[in-house]
């Protein structure tokens, strides 16, 4: 399994509004916490979530939760 890069060891605290998003799970992407296209060529694949109504979410910056696209808790076993 390959390894992905850790943009951050912290989660995005980020408000969202309803609506389809796509978590970068790959850590490549310019627009963390979000997908741009940039796994192309890499075994990883977008995570898809869909926000029912407006809120605001942790996501997961390290790119090593067990709960993707949410943060929980696993960066602080990062090395
Ligand atoms: Fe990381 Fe698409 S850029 S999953
Ligand atoms: Fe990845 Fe918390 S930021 S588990």
């Amino acid at each position: 399994m390959a390894e992905p890069t850790i943009p951050q060891k912290t989660p995005y605290n980020i408000e969202l509004e309803a609506g389809d998003y796509w978590w970068c799970s790959c850590g490549r992407s310019a627009n963390q916490p979000f997908c741009d296209g940039s796994h192309k060529g890499t075994d990883f694949e977008p995570v898809k979530f869909t926000v029912a109504e407006k809120a605001k979410f942790w996501l997961c910056g390290c790119k090593h939760s067990a709960d993707q696209p949410f943060c929980d808790g696993s960066h602080n076993n990062l090395p």
